[in-house]
């Protein structure tokens, strides 16, 4: 897959080199182009900002070097990529956007900075490439660079080749499947014993189906605690009478008794 960042700060990007995406990048997985948005200014102060119309606080992001910027990484006669566009004001980023973008052959992020960049930038852009605007959350960044630092390491995992075997995404919190909409429970390794802890027996039972019995009810509580809203994305006919129990006992009651019915 083909990356491509425009940012005024390409310096950001040095985690990309490390760990995961940086050997992703080094055995060719992945093919990442940091570009710096103001090599495409033509004045002395390479001038990226200015005063937003309407007034207000703060500075909005000049259209003339976006639009240069697009045009030489996304040339309108080749093959488009998909432009993703971090803002406080987009659809907010999932699991599941992440993998539909892991599909892509080739990603283009915009970072704006300010108050963000001149609408018309994706206004244009839309015409010739498809074009995502995308929120990390109810927060707000100063800018897109540690947000598409966080998007390219979601993406960049579920690239075929990019974990290892002993690592698997299936069972990662929101992966779609058998546990969709549940949190993760908590996990253990050696000692048996820490500062007088013992790691939960039965996971030294060697007995898998307990062992997934257990998990699953620490999957189902955790997500009553941190994410109670999760739980109303199930579909009831996924929870067995064991299920009901364990979330009648959180405090749910109420879907204990809605999904018995
Ligand atoms: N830029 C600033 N805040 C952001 C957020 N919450 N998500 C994505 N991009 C942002």
């Amino acid at each position: 897959m083909r990356l491509d960042i425009i940012s005024i700060f390409p310096e950001y990007f040095a985690p990309l080199d490390v760990s995961l995406i940086g050997k992703a990048r080094r055995t060719g997985l992945l093919d990442v182009h940091v570009h710096d948005l103001r090599s495409w200014t033509h004045d002395r102060h390479r001038t990226v900002d200015d005063t937003p119309y309407g007034g207000g606080p703060g500075m909005v992001m000049k259209p003339e070097p976006w639009g240069e910027a697009l045009d030489a990484v996304a040339p309108p006669d080749g093959p488009a990529p998909r432009l993703v566009v971090p803002t406080p004001s987009g659809r907010p980023f999932t699991q599941a956007m992440a993998a539909e973008m892991a599909a892509e052959e080739h990603l283009l992020f915009a970072c704006g900075r300010y108050e963000g960049i001149d609408s018309r930038v994706v206004q244009e852009a839309a015409t010739r490439m498809p074009v995502s605007e995308v929120s990390l959350g109810d927060f707000v960044l100063a800018g897109g660079e540690v947000a598409v630092l966080v998007m390219v390491e979601a993406i960049g995992r579920l690239i075929p080749g990019v974990l290892g075997n002993a690592e698997s995404v299936a069972d990662d919190s929101f992966a779609p499947g058998a546990m969709e909409s549940l949190l993760e429970g908590p996990v253990f390794t050696k000692p048996p014993v820490w500062r007088e802890r013992a790691v939960p027996e039965i996971l030294l039972s060697g007995n898998h189906g307990a062992i997934a019995r257990w998990r699953r009810d620490q999957a189902l509580r955790r997500t009553a605690e941190n994410r109670p809203e999760l739980l109303g994305r199930l579909a009831p006919e996924t929870l067995d009478k064991h299920d009901r129990k364990i979330l009648a006992d959180t405090g749910f009651p109420e879907h204990g008794e809605d999904m018995a019915n």
